[in-house]
């Protein structure tokens, strides 16, 4: 355990953070009152509501989100439909100017969408005339009423790359791209970003999605008047994804940039593991739009306790430390086997651990209906945990290795009479090898 506080601040392209958590692009950024109580409240730094010149008018749809409850858990996803900054370009500007003079340490980070390259570019020089430290060009909004802006940027690599080289020309401050999960590799557009100039990747933007339909109008949601739409998804339900897009922009070796982690980041863990799979600093949405500003109390709070209890002095020191551990399944060791191990004094005897091994395991499970207790036949167990999943004693079954050698005993056919009967076209050669 340290004595010393750890060091939870972060360079980011030159740009200090007092900590990884900023806000991200969103509502929860929108105006300068907005964000100055979140500074107060611990956030380092603002990626403000993404700005548009005024040129096209920006009109948001009405209503513009949905929830997306799971069981008992609330707000698991969130669906939007709403549109980038329909304020005056003038309103946000003042706001820079407003908590540049307040909060002179805490990062503007202005967020841009441009429709042509001379509207990136007056942006672009609007924004760091007036306070920004740093831009983020919005290439990644999935549901733009403006048609071939958004997400269709971002999947139009070259396109992409000569908005950012028009940005890059523009301004002094550091240019970071943010991308869009709606495409099956992210490390390509963020090539072409770097190649245009970007000095850091931000993602994920929400994803493209269908949260709910309504069974009395059969409308999906948000419902606008009778009309659904495909758009955009956010929230602890993304986070999976979100963390293997980082991942995979952490891991290219073409890129070597910076980035900025988003996605359903809600609790000190969650943002923990974003730096451990090589975000230096995260952003947030949803989890403030859930539970508000004073999330990052406890962000801070429990990062500085991991370090402590780690020893570790600098929180960037954690950033990538998971990637070394994190490969391709051909690496697996696929001579280590294990099955499941029952600490069955602690059984309650639910029976929910039989239920599933025999419909989706390996019916490795024997039932003491006396005793209320199962009893496992290793050779038979696949490993596959899901009586874990399901027990209700936490940690009573966990996962023990066998020693080298050991096989698992093959699934039976129902009817090996039936052999003879069986017809079967031999294998190609080349299949066989
Ligand atoms: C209501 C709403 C509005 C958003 N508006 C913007 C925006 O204007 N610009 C932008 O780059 N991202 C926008 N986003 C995306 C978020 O910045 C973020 O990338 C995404 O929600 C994933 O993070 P989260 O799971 O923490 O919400 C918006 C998200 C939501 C939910």
């Amino acid at each position: 355990m340290l004595s010393k506080k750890p060091d939870l601040s972060i360079d980011f392209c030159g740009v200090g953070f007092k900590n990884p958590f900023l806000l991200s692009s969103s509502p929860v950024s929108n105006s300068a009152e907005m964000v100055a109580k979140s500074f107060e409240a611990g956030w380092s730094g603002v990626v403000y509501k993404t700005l548009a010149s005024g040129r096209w008018p920006i009109v948001h749809p009405s209503p513009r989100m949905n929830a997306y409850h799971y069981g008992s858990k609330q707000l698991m996803g969130l669906q939007n439909v709403e549109q980038i900054s329909d304020r005056p370009l003038k309103d946000n500007l003042l706001d820079f100017l407003y908590l540049k003079k307040h909060y002179p340490d805490h990062p503007i980070v202005a967020s841009l969408m441009g429709f042509s390259n001379d509207d990136w570019e007056y942006l672009a020089k609007a924004a760091e005339d007036n306070g920004a430290d740093m831009l983020e060009l919005n290439f990644s909004c999935p549901h733009m009423t403006i048609e071939g802006s958004g997400h269709k940027v971002g999947q139009a690599f070259h396109l992409l790359e000569s908005f950012t080289e028009v940005v890059k020309k523009a301004v002094k401050i550091p240019v970071m791209a943010k991308m869009t999960p709606n495409i099956t590799d992210i490390t390509e557009p963020a090539v072409f970003a770097k190649k245009g100039g970007a000095d850091a990747i931000a993602a994920i933007n929400t994803i493209r999605g269908i949260s709910e339909i309504g069974l009395e109008d059969l409308v999906p949601r948000p419902n606008v008047f009778g009309v659904g739409a495909m758009s955009g998804y956010s929230g602890p339900a993304v986070k999976p994804i979100a963390l293997h897009f980082i991942a995979d922009l952490a891991k290219c070796q073409d890129l070597g940039l910076p980035i900025s982690g988003i996605g359903g980041i809600e609790t000190w863990v969650d943002a923990l593991e974003y730096l451990l799979v090589g975000a230096a600093t995260v952003q947030v949405t949803t989890g403030i739009i859930h539970f508000g500003y004073r999330i990052v109390e406890d962000m801070i709070e429990g990062l500085s306790d991991y370090l402590s209890s780690r020893g570790i002095t600098r929180v960037a020191d954690l950033v990538g430390q998971a990637l070394p551990h994190l490969q391709e399944t051909d690496h697996f060791d696929l001579a280590r086997q294990g099955v499941a191990s029952y600490d069955l004094d602690r059984c309650i005897g639910c029976g929910q651990c039989l239920i599933v091994c025999n419909d989706a395991g390996g019916q490795a499970l024997e039932w003491n209906a006396r005793k209320r207790r199962p009893r496992l036949v290793e050779d038979k167990c696949l490993s596959c945990m899901i009586c874990s999943f399901v027990c209700p004693v936490h940690g009573l079954i966990s996962f023990k290795e066998m020693p080298k050698g050991w096989k698992r005993r093959e699934t039976a056919v129902m009817d090996p009479s039936l052999e003879a009967a069986l017809k079967m076209a031999p294998l190609p050669v080349d299949l066989k090898r």
